[in-house]
């Protein structure tokens, strides 16, 4: 694939088949995703990657943790509100979702469902936990993002899909504990990975993006 090809057509996948990815695949992915830049070249991503039962135990940690109505209590806060554009935006892309999945405005149950399967990891083999260090603070986080999109880039390009998940970043105590992480390491998002269910309704959309004229202002 070109570039160009697989920056366009990545997608969030949200059902993903069980076959796992192979060790060299997921190697190859980490080898390219380690190219990315950082603030002096810092590198403060650090990934704790599962498969196999150590897929399996962690989601049935986390739905459990979840449905026992634990509170989110990430590091980094989430957005307090969406407005505006924002809002319009974030809007769309759930109703996209739900509509996917014939799921009514008012239907709350099913939409906590569907939202539960954060947790399941979407039926991923594998999910990346990743983690930056207190230490580097803001721009370690940032780092971090790039760090996010190259894997996610890289893994398409080696046909494998994704889904950054910062549902999990809001555990990060449990995560911490499940994976024996020190405090100190502060958890960014979840990245979920394997091979898609390309059929499955839940990907039978794609999200649109705002024209650039409503995000860069030339200075000439
Ligand atoms: C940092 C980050 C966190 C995200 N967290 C979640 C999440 O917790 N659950 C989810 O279903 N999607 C999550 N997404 C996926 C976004 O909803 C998705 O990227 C966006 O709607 C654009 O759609 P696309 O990825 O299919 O192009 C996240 C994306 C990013 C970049």
């Amino acid at each position: 694939m070109d570039f160009e090809t697989v920056v366009r057509t990545r997608f969030s996948a949200r059902m993903f088949k069980p076959d796992p990815v192979s060790d060299e695949t997921i190697e190859r992915i980490l080898e390219v995703a380690q190219q990315t830049p950082s603030w002096c070249n810092t590198q403060p991503w650090h990934l704790t990657i599962t498969r196999g039962q150590g897929t399996q135990r962690f989601r049935e940690a986390l739905v459990a943790h979840a449905r026992s109505g634990a509170k989110p209590q990430p590091d980094f806060a989430f957005p307090a509100a969406y407005e505006g554009d924002y809002r319009e935006r974030r809007k769309v892309c759930g109703v996209q979702l739900y509509q996917s999945l014939g799921i009514e405005r008012d239907d709350r149950g099913r939409a906590a469902q569907q939202a539960l399967e954060n947790f399941n990891l979407f039926g991923a083999p594998h999910t990346a936990i990743v983690t930056t260090d207190e230490a580097l603070g803001v721009y370690g986080l940032l780092d971090c993002g790039l760090y996010v999109q190259t894997f996610m880039l890289t893994a398409r390009n080696l046909g494998v899909d994704s889904i950054a998940q910062a549902a999990l970043a809001s555990y990060p105590n449990l995560i911490r504990a499940h994976f024996g992480l020190p405090a100190h390491r502060k958890l960014v998002c979840g990245i979920s990975f394997g091979y898609a269910i390309a059929e499955h309704p839940i990907h039978s959309y794609r999200t649109q993006r705002t024209s650039i004229g409503d995000v860069v202002t030339f200075v000439d």
